[in-house]
């Protein structure tokens, strides 16, 4: 092979190796030129050993000068396909820190149960127990067992939602001592319209020194208003011993007021009738967003109501088997979107139970 054909060689390696480069791959342009079998440059080596012992020296310099060409100019060219493989990765999986977060929407509690959790840890920091009883209940513990009498209005169809079937079986929690089974079959069952039947549940399967709390839905036949809805919930209250009185009532409800609304809460006691105790008293509540001046809020009063309470009535004991003898006790009921109400100033209670994310996502904590 003579230098003019080796310059023709290296044009068109030249060309190969750059349609490589632009391909993204030199492999092939390396194989077919320094393929150990039968590269063009390994051929153009061995052609040199069957040359004309004259010739043999200056082509075997050209082709070594070649090969050498032919190695560096592969090498490079890998290089820089890698480097050009490398940028398009970077440029691909690029991120830009300066895009803002991405926030996942967090839910919270419904102000209901901000509400309830908070007046529970209140009455759990003064010693009391947290219970529950059923929503279908008999109008013995509704009734009957708090001194309601047969011919209390409380009864009639039209504050109660009665139910069509008679009492289910013993599915109740917590399990007490029922009514003998003689004076079941005629008892009417109903939704509960007050937590009041949790004392008697209670007091059926305890005995004192009580103190619990016992929060809980309750159902009224009320029509949708501004103030009224067909379920509510409320917190009964109850402490029973041997020296329980009205004095450890008034203190155990101001030290709920106080850290409820504000420590410079006031409590006033207005006498009051419930079947169930005696004395009996609602308790409103000195206007927190005024401190008792009279404001909008409170409508001018000063006070705000807010629960009803008294010292448990014997009759009440003498249902349970309490010797009202030897025991006295207080019990209170406070209803929980009142305590929301006047707590968040909301002025309409349906909007407790729409499920309006607007309004819903004003309390987040
Ligand atoms: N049960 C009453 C109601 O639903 C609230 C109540 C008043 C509960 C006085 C009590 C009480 O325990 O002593 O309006």
């Amino acid at each position: 092979m003579n230098p003019v054909t080796l310059v023709d060689l290296r044009a068109s390696f030249e060309e190969e190796l750059r349609a490589a480069i632009a391909a993204g791959n030199v492999q092939p342009v390396r194989d077919r030129y320094l393929g150990r079998k039968d590269g063009v440059v390994t051929r153009l080596l061995k052609d040199v050993a069957s040359a004309p012992q004259e010739e043999r020296r200056e082509r075997g310099a050209a082709a070594n000068d070649f090969k050498k060409y032919v190695e560096e100019h592969v090498a490079e060219a890998a290089e820089v396909v890698r480097e050009a493989a490398q940028r398009a990765l970077s440029q691909r999986e690029r991120v830009d820190v300066t895009l803002p977060g991405r926030l996942p929407a967090l839910g919270h509690r419904h102000p209901l149960t901000l509400v309830r959790d908070r007046m529970e840890a209140i009455f759990t920091r003064m010693g009391f127990a947290i219970v529950e009883g059923p929503e279908v209940e008999d109008e013995w513990h509704c009734f009957d067992a708090l001194n309601m009498p047969a011919e209390h209005p409380a009864r009639d169809m039209q504050d109660t939602l009665y139910l069509a079937s008679p009492m289910p079986g013993e599915a109740w929690t917590p399990a007490g001592p029922r009514p003998d089974d003689e004076r079941r079959a005629d008892l009417r069952t109903m939704l509960r319209t007050h937590t009041s039947s949790i004392q008697i549940r209670y007091m059926q399967a305890h005995k004192p020194p009580i103190r619990i709390v016992a929060p809980g839905r309750v159902y009224r036949r009320d029509d949708l208003d501004l103030t009224h809805t067909p379920m509510f919930s409320q917190m009964e209250g109850l402490v029973v011993g041997e020296a329980v009185s009205l004095t450890d009532l008034k203190g155990t409800l101001l030290a709920f007021a106080r850290d409820m609304f504000g420590a410079k809460s006031r409590l006033r006691f207005r006498p009051s009738f419930f079947p169930y105790t005696e004395p009996s008293a609602e308790v409103d509540i000195s206007c927190w967003a005024c401190d008792g001046a009279g404001c909008q809020m409170c409508k001018r009063s000063g006070w705000l109501e807010i629960l009803g309470c008294g010292m448990v009535h014997p009759a009440v004991f003498e249902a349970v088997g309490y010797d009202p003898e030897r025991y006295t006790g207080f019990a209170w009921g406070i209803g929980i979107e009142r305590v929301a109400i006047l707590r968040y100033q909301v002025d309409d209670i349906r909007l407790f139970f729409e499920n309006d994310l607007r309004f819903l996502e004003q309390f987040p904590y």
